[in-house]
């Protein structure tokens, strides 16, 4: 039998959840309790919930679920603080048993030609691990900083920060999912992926019992101007001591600020804890305020990795949709051999901002993989740096240094949650 052959894909309907859950169970190894199937039911978007089923014995049991996933309808942030329709791809796992067969390859194919036909142009996606995904088209969008910043880290002073108050609560999607959402769809940061609506709209609230290790229930930070929302972070914290000595911890998970002031008076709260000595966050972007406001950046101890995999989908419909910072005539000759459509010559006429993207006959300036221009679609990576890594070909002298200045973002890319 050819690889992925007796299996078809199907929409999982609701009364096979139980089945899905199962499968990513199996695959991200764990064992989820009774009491919080309600938190995955509402941290999945169950209209695109997806899934292959056996349909040969020789497979196995004929309409057993082998593999799933699912993938959220949603906006990202460009460059320039526009927006692009994006699917955000999640939940994909593949029941042990059945690895290795092509499944995985079958179902991000199904994605593609789903999310197209919706008009997404994009394809994001957190990756369990980093080596998976750049085979089918994905680079790496966004990096990361996973910080532990010790209790009371002293910060270069911003005005206006004092006079703002913070409001600590219980997080609830009904008292607070108008609130966040409201703050997140103002992140002009690019690489935000604004967070969904319809079924998984929640995810960012749920909350399982068997997932806390210790640690409180979420809880939000709000810090306000008058009254006013201006920055919130969800974050949780776990009391520990040994030999008479509190070090417990406080974790951060997604947060946004409005404003200077905003960031500082809402880190100030959340590394400021009795009985809390260090706070652990994995979403800070390279250029987070918060690290250009510590006093002592090596006091904070760090890492950069992988934030977001971004895949053009759609390539003129995508680069045509966010902003650019230098005016260039460059024709760029793409390999794709997932979305085909994409691939081929393509002049990139970068005039004010805007770029105009069509297909033409003429001699490529640079050569590249997909995956190499998904890498600099949100601004993040330069595209020379691609070249002098010798990824990217350059033909003509000049020309990479041309579009990576014009792609090239003034402010890192990040997204602020994990779908
Ligand atoms: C990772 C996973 C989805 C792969 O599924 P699969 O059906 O076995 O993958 P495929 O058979 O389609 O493999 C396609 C290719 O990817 C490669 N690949 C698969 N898993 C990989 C991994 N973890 N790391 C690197 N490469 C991997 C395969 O070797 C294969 O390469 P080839 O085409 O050169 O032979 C599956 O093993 C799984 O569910 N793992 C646990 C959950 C997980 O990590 N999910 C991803 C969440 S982001």
């Amino acid at each position: 039998m050819k690889k992925a052959e007796g299996y078809r894909p199907i929409s999982v309907a609701e009364e096979r959840l139980d089945e899905f859950f199962d499968v990513v169970q199996w695959a991200f190894v764990g064992e989820w309790l009774r009491e919080d199937r309600q938190d995955y039911v509402d941290a999945l978007p169950v209209e695109r919930a997806r899934a292959l089923e056996v349909t040969d014995a020789r497979r196995g049991r004929v309409s057993e679920i082998a593999a799933v996933h699912a993938s959220f309808g949603t906006e990202m942030v460009v460059p320039g603080g526009r927006k692009v329709p994006t699917a955000g791809l999640s939940w994909l796992g593949v029941h042990p048993a059945h690895r290795r067969r092509g499944l995985m390859t079958r179902m991000i194919h199904d994605h593609f030609e789903r999310s197209l036909a919706r008009g997404e142009a994009v394809s994001v996606l957190y990756a369990m691990e980093a080596p998976i995904y750049a085979r089918f088209g994905y680079g790496m969008g966004s990096q990361t900083v996973k910080a532990e910043i010790p209790r009371g880290a002293r910060m270069w002073a911003v005005d206006g920060a004092d006079d703002l108050t913070v409001r600590l609560e219980r997080a609830s999607f009904d008292e607070h999912d108008e609130l966040v959402a409201g703050l997140q769809a103002r992140l002009d940061r690019p690489g935000t992926v604004i967070n969904a609506v319809g079924s998984g709209r929640n995810a960012r609230f749920t909350d399982p019992v068997g997932n806390r290790r210790g640690m409180e229930k979420w809880r939000l930070a709000i810090v306000e101007d008058a009254g006013d929302p201006v920055a919130y972070a969800f974050f949780r914290r776990h009391a520990r001591s040994s030999v008479g000595i509190h070090d417990g911890v406080c974790q951060v998970r997604e947060h946004g600020s409005m404003s200077p002031a905003a960031s500082q008076r809402l880190w100030q709260t959340l590394t400021d804890f009795d009985l809390v000595e260090t706070t652990m966050t994995e979403n800070l972007a390279t250029d987070d305020p918060l690290l250009h406001q510590l006093r002592d950046p090596r006091g904070v101890r760090s890492k950069v990795i992988d934030n977001l995999w971004v895949r053009l989908l759609d390539v003129p419909t995508a680069l045509e949709a966010r902003e650019y910072f230098h005016d260039c005539d460059v024709v760029v000759e793409v390999a794709d051999k997932h979305v085909p459509a994409n691939a081929g010559r393509w002049r990139v006429r970068v005039a004010g901002g805007d770029a105009q993207v069509s297909r033409t006959d003429d001699a490529p300036d640079l050569s590249m993989d997909i995956r190499h221009l998904s890498q600099c679609y949100l601004g993040g990576t330069s595209l020379e740096a691609l070249v002098r890594a010798g990824l990217v070909r350059e033909h003509t002298p000049g020309q990479a240094r041309d579009l990576a200045t014009a792609m090239l973002s003034p402010v890192a890319p990040l997204a602020n949650w994990d779908f």
